[in-house]
C-alpha cells in the first residue's frame, strides 16, 4: 500500500462521494450546535437543507478570525463544554487570542493525519522522532507528539529552545525523524557546527517543517546541511492544527491536503469567488469531521493553489507563498519575504537567517533586508559587493529597490518557533 489509509489513494468519485456526505455533516452539526452558524446562516439565507452537492457549498458563508474573536473564548464549539479534553489558542499578536476545542474522538482524528503525514513523509513505526515544536497552547507540539506514537514511534518531547542540549539529545538519542519549525532548523544547524560536529554525520534522515512559510531554496540548505529528506508540513490550529496537508517523500511536489478531513476551496480574496484548480489565491477550509468545533468556509488568509494529486489522489497545494497580511505593500509593490529568501539563498556567501526592516524617510517607505554571512565568509569588503549583487536581483524579479546589509554572524534574532521575518518601524498613520 502506498499510503498510511487506502483512502489517500481512494478515486476521485470515492473521495467526493464521501465528501458530500460528510460536509452534509458538518454544515447541520454547525447550525443546530452553534448560534454563530445558525445566525451566519440566516443572514446568508440558506439552510443545512440546501446543501446536496459539492457545488452547493458557495452558497454558505465564510468564517474569518473575527468572528472566531467575536465568541471567545468558547462561544464557536459545537458540544457541550465538559465534552471537551483539550482546549489549544493562538499566540493572537493583535487581541484576544482565538481558542479552540477538541473532544477526544477530534484528537483521536488528529492525531491519526498527523500520523498519515509523517508516514507520507517517510516515517515509520520503531523510529525515534525528535518534536522541538514548542508544547503548550500552541498546536505544533502536542499535535506531532499524539501523531508520532499514533504511528508507533519512540518519542522524545524536547519541545523549542535550549539549542545546545537540542544538538546534545540528537547526538545521543539518535532520532531517524525531526520536527521541527525550518527556521529553528537552521538555529540547530548553526549550533552544530558552533560545537564542531558534522551535522551530515548526525542519525536524523528525516524532516518534517512547517508552522510558517519556507521556500524551496530553504529546503535545499537544510537537506545540505543535514543530508536528510526535508518535507514540509501545514495546518492551523483553527482547522485542527499541524496535518492538515503534508508533503509526500516520493515527489516532494507540494502538500497533499487530507480531503477526507478538510475540505479545500481557494478563493479571490477580493469579491470571494471560488477560483479554478491550479489559480493562486486565499485558502478556505471546511472541516469534515470535527465535533467540538466545526468550521465552515474558514478563510486561513494563506496564499497558495489547488493542485491535482500525484503520490496520492488527494488533492495538493502548493507550498504557501505567505499571508495575505505578511504581504509587505512599499512604494506601490507587494513582496512575500518568502520571495525575499528564495534570491537570498541563492548566494553561497548569505545563510537562511534574515530579516526585513521596513522604516520611513520622509514620506518615503525604505525597506533594508538584514543577512547573516555564512562563518566561512564573512570578509566585509566581499560581502558588500554580494550584497549589491543580491540587491540587483531583488530589483530585477520582485521589482523593489532595497538595502541589503550583510550582517556577522549571529546577529539575527533567533526564534524558538516562528520566525519574524518582517520588522515594521515605520510610524503608524
Ligand atoms: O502553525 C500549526 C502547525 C504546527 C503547522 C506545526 C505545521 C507544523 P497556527 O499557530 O494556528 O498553527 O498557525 C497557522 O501558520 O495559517 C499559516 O499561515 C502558517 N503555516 C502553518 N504551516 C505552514 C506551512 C500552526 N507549512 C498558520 N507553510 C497558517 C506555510 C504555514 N505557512
Amino acid at each position: 500500500m502506498v499510503g498510511f489509509d487506502t483512502i489517500e489513494t481512494a478515486s476521485r468519485d470515492e473521495i467526493a462521494a464521501l465528501q458530500v456526505e460528510r460536509l452534509a455533516w458538518t454544515l447541520r452539526h454547525a447550525y443546530a450546535n452553534v448560534p454563530h452558524y445558525r445566525a451566519a446562516f440566516g443572514t446568508a439565507g440558506v439552510h443545512p437543507d440546501d446543501f446536496r452537492t459539492l457545488d452547493d457549498l458557495v452558497k454558505f458563508p465564510f468564517t474569518t478570525k473575527q468572528d472566531l474573536r467575536a465568541n471567545y473564548p468558547f462561544g464557536m464549539f459545537a458540544v457541550p463544554r465538559e465534552k471537551l479534553v483539550r482546549v489549544h489558542a493562538s499566540s493572537g499578536t493583535t487581541g484576544k487570542p482565538t481558542v479552540v476545542g477538541y473532544t477526544a474522538q477530534d484528537i483521536e482524528t488528529w492525531a491519526h493525519v498527523v500520523a498519515r503525514s509523517i508516514y507520507a513523509a517517510g516515517g515509520r513505526p520503531g523510529m525515534i522522532v525528535h518534536v522541538a515544536y514548542g508544547y503548550g497552547l500552541f498546536t505544533g507540539g502536542l499535535g506531532a507528539h499524539y501523531g508520532a506514537e499514533k504511528l508507533g514511534c519512540t518519542v522524545v518531547p524536547v519541545s523549542g529552545g535550549m539549542t545546545e542540549r537540542q544538538v546534545q539529545l540528537i547526538t545521543d538519542f539518535s532520532p531517524d525523524v525531526i520536527m521541527v519549525t525550518p527556521s529553528y532548523m537552521l538555529a540547530i544547524l548553526d549550533e552544530f557546527r558552533r560545537q564542531g560536529i558534522d551535522a551530515r554525520d548526525s542519525s536524523l534522515r528525516i524532516g518534517i517543517f512547517g508552522a510558517e512559510p519556507w521556500t524551496n531554496a530553504m529546503r535545499r540548505e537544510i537537506e545540505d546541511g543535514f543530508a536528510m529528506d526535508a518535507v514540509d508540513i501545514y495546518g492551523l490550529s483553527e482547522v485542527m492544527g499541524p496535518g492538515v496537508a503534508n508533503e509526500c517523500l516520493e515527489t516532494k511536489d507540494g502538500l497533499h491536503i487530507w480531503e477526507d478531513h478538510f475540505y479545500p476551496e481557494v478563493i479571490d480574496p477580493d469579491s470571494g469567488a471560488v477560483l479554478a484548480e491550479g489559480e493562486p489565491g486565499e485558502l478556505v477550509f471546511t472541516s469534515l469531521t470535527k465535533e467540538g468545533m466545526p468550521v465552515v468556509r474558514y478563510r486561513t488568509r494563506d496564499l497558495t493553489r489547488l493542485l491535482p494529486g500525484t503520490a496520492r489522489t488527494m488533492r495538493r497545494m502548493e507550498k504557501v507563498t505567505g499571508r495575505s497580511d505578511d504581504m509587505v505593500i512599499v512604494r506601490g509593490v507587494n513582496m512575500f519575504p518568502t520571495q525575499i529568501e528564495e534570491q537570498l539563498l541563492k548566494s553561497e556567501a548569505l545563510s537562511g537567517h534574515y530579516q526585513i526592516v521596513l522604516t520611513r524617510e520622509g514620506r518615503m517607505d525604505e525597506v533594508a533586508v538584514h543577512v547573516e554571512a555564512r562563518p566561512e565568509f564573512f570578509d566585509p569588503v566581499l560581502l558588500q559587493a554580494e550584497a549589491k549583487v543580491v540587491a540587483a536581483r531583488i530589483k530585477d524579479t520582485i521589482g523593489l529597490t532595497i538595502r541589503v546589509v550583510v550582517e556577522p554572524p549571529d546577529a539575527i534574532e533567533r526564534s524558538l518557533g516562528k520566525a519574524r521575518r518582517v520588522v515594521d518601524q515605520r510610524p503608524r498613520e
